[in-house]
């Protein structure tokens, strides 16, 4: 696909300042990335808790500001956008967050928690709210008839459609979902994996899908990125990615995706050791206290590998490859590459040997 992408994002890097007593805390939640989606696409982020996906969310968003970088929506430069025309770029981009429970208000019913973004953005009046919602609610495979009931009177699934039909009602081009399918049971987090894919297509949405586990985002999404401690460390197409990962740590990340075929006996190694919080402190890969791999030495701690195309890949039509933030040692050209962002991308001193 050459599609321009509808969202750019360079550089990115969020810095988050933790005051009270004693000095401020200062902590780099994310640490350089970039990665571009193309319209109608699945984008997905994925990384252990505290990697720094949902403040790269909440940067896109505009709902906290970013530290330096740039994000491109459609052509417009998202942080210079202030008063009517950030109110206007929000009804076009909307999220779903993981927990309806605390998203979605308790004493306010399904229809006018679907029907509220209606009247805020004066996109229907009267009857015409009601009529919009319970079309809506069938959309998102609930009934018209949920309309008066309370939040807790449905199940876990049944909210998240909620949570869906109130993110959809002010009719948004990009839908962010932040572990939207994570508190889910397996059944009902295929359901509504089937039913984000049909959205998407039917209404032509581009998704920016956020979860912590790789084993979700293999039906839904065309492109992955890998994150660790605020930085992307692997990029590249779903398939290429489940079949040839080249990272220690997505590789890591597949072992733990549950084994349903009995068949599949290679050996499996759970990764040990805690991800940390923010990254940036130490020189060198954030990964390597964990690394399992054989050989690495003393280079991994050197300099930030850099994001490029892996040995003998090539990076021609990639996003820009400088999501490591570092230029040591760089480069095949993925650096300064621009495009979909579809390329294989890794940020990784070594060859990973298959057998690893
Ligand atoms: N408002 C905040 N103030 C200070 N630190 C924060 C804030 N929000 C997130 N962080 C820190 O930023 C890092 C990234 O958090 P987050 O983006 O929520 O990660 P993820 O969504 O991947 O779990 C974590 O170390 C987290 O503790
Ligand atoms: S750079 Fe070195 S420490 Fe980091 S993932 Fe690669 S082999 Fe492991
Ligand atoms: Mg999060």
């Amino acid at each position: 696909m050459t599609a321009r992408p509808i969202l750019a994002v360079r550089n990115l890097r969020v810095v988050h300042r933790s005051v009270g007593f004693g000095p401020a805390r200062v902590s780099v939640a994310v640490n350089g990335i970039s990665f571009d989606i193309a319209r109608g696409d699945t984008f997905a982020l994925v990384g252990e808790s505290g990697c720094g996906k949902t403040t790269t969310a909440r940067a896109i968003l505009r709902l906290i500001d970013a530290s330096s970088g740039t994000i491109e929506y459609d052509g417009l430069d998202l942080r210079a956008l202030r008063g009517e025309a950030l109110r206007r770029q929000r009804k076009r981009m909307q999220i779903v967050f993981q927990d309806p429970f605390t998203s979605l208000n308790p004493r306010h019913t399904v229809g006018s928690i679907v029907g509220e973004g209606l009247i805020v953005h004066d996109l229907a009046r009267g009857a015409e709210v009601a009529a919009k919602v319970a079309r809506l609610l069938e959309e998102v495979g609930l009934s018209a008839a949920d309309a008066v009931r309370y939040p807790a009177e449905l199940s876990g699934g049944q909210r998240q459609r909620v949570a869906i039909a109130r993110a959809l009602a002010v009719d948004p081009e990009f839908l962010i979902l932040d572990e939207a399918v994570s508190a889910l049971d397996v059944t009902t987090q295929a359901q509504v994996l089937a039913l984000i894919a049909s959205l998407r297509d039917a209404r032509v949405l581009t998704c920016l899908f956020i979860a912590h586990n790789l084993a979700v985002v293999q039906s839904v999404a065309s492109t992955v990125a890998v994150m660790y401690q605020g930085r992307i460390v692997e990029q590249g197409p779903v398939t290429a990615l489940f079949a040839a990962s080249k990272h220690p740590y997505t590789r890591a990340m597949l072992d733990a995706v549950p084994v349903t075929d009995p068949r599949d006996r290679h050996a499996r190694t759970p990764l040990a050791g805690d991800p940390g919080a923010g990254g940036g402190a130490e020189p060198g890969c954030a990964f390597y206290p964990r690394c399992p791999h054989p050989s690495k030495d003393a280079v991994c701690r050197a300099a930030v590998p850099p994001l490029r195309a892996p040995a003998g890949e090539s990076a021609a039509g990639s996003a820009a490859g400088s999501a490591a933030g570092s230029a040591a040692g760089s480069s095949s050209g993925a650096e300064e590459a621009q495009g979909h962002g579809s390329a294989h991308l890794v940020a990784c001193t070594k060859a990973v040997p298959p057998s690893l």
